[in-house]
């Protein structure tokens, strides 16, 4: 299990963001968390990879501090970066998703195996000797997604994984992470998407101003209304 246990992170200048949070990712969960632009949830997931350290508070992977299992721990925990431009650093779509893969000490054979078989889950087979830089947004996104599941983590933390996805694409992404978690794998997805929320998750939580406002696994509509997270229908209003 990974758990955030009463965490607080400040930025400097900004104050206090998350303000004793307490969330639980189980293996074979998932575990949609909500919530308005700027409530926290970036910084909660990038604390849950150990990639932030909270001021106050632990993150406990399997029962001890994770803080004290880095970085041995990193590859048990696969972080999708909100920007796909922070997670993609390597000049090749094939060098991306060989990274990861070089710190495992894993064959050739088995190398290409991997690259293969994520390529074709990902649909990027056609990607793979393209340089990331050139790639469109939602191709980064996918070609981000593959270089983590190339490397199997126990745990996924997605930031907003279907942003900039079509349709098709997305549909592939819910089956991914339905996968996933029949795997046994736990993944907790950061998003403004209710409906992905609601389609997927076995839990819910929602962050408002740095903390955990509701948690719990139905979600229902008017719920979402209250808590202001329904899109609704967009129109110009009254003119
Ligand atoms: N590196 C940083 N330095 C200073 N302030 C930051 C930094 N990162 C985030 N913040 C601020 O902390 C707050 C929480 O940001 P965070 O990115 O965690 O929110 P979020 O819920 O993920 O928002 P969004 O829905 O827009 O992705 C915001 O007010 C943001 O401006
Ligand atoms: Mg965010």
């Amino acid at each position: 299990m990974l758990e955030g246990r009463d965490i607080w992170v400040s930025y400097p200048g900004v104050g206090a963001v998350l303000r004793g949070v307490t969330l639980r990712l189980r293996k074979g969960e998932v575990v949609a968390l909500l919530g308005p632009n700027g409530s926290g949830k970036t910084t909660l997931l990038l604390t849950l990879a150990g990639l932030i350290r909270p001021e106050r508070g632990e993150v406990l992977l399997d029962g001890a501090p994770l803080w004290g299992q880095l970085p041995e721990a990193r590859r048990r925990i696969g972080v999708l970066f909100q920007d796909p431009d922070d997670q993609l650093f390597n000049p090749t779509v094939r060098e991306e998703l060989l990274f990861a893969l070089e710190q495992l000490g894993l064959s050739e054979e088995e190398k290409r195996r991997r690259i293969a078989e994520v390529a074709e889950l990902l649909g990027i087979d056609h990607l793979v000797g393209r340089p990331t830089h050139a790639l469109s947004v939602g191709e980064k996104r996918r070609v981000a997604l593959a270089s983590i599941l190339v490397y199997d983590p126990e745990f996924l933390l997605l930031d907003e994984p279907t942003a900039n996805l079509d349709p098709s694409s997305a549909a592939q992404l819910v089956r991914i992470i339905c996968s996933a978690r029949a795997g046994g794998r736990g993944v907790l997805i950061a998003t403004q998407d209710s409906d992905l929320a609601l389609a997927l998750a076995d839990r819910v939580a929602v962050l408002q101003g740095g903390r955990v406002v509701w948690e719990g696994e139905r979600l229902a509509p008017d719920l979402l209304e209250e808590l202001k997270l329904a899109r609704g229908r967009l129109s110009c209003g009254e003119q």
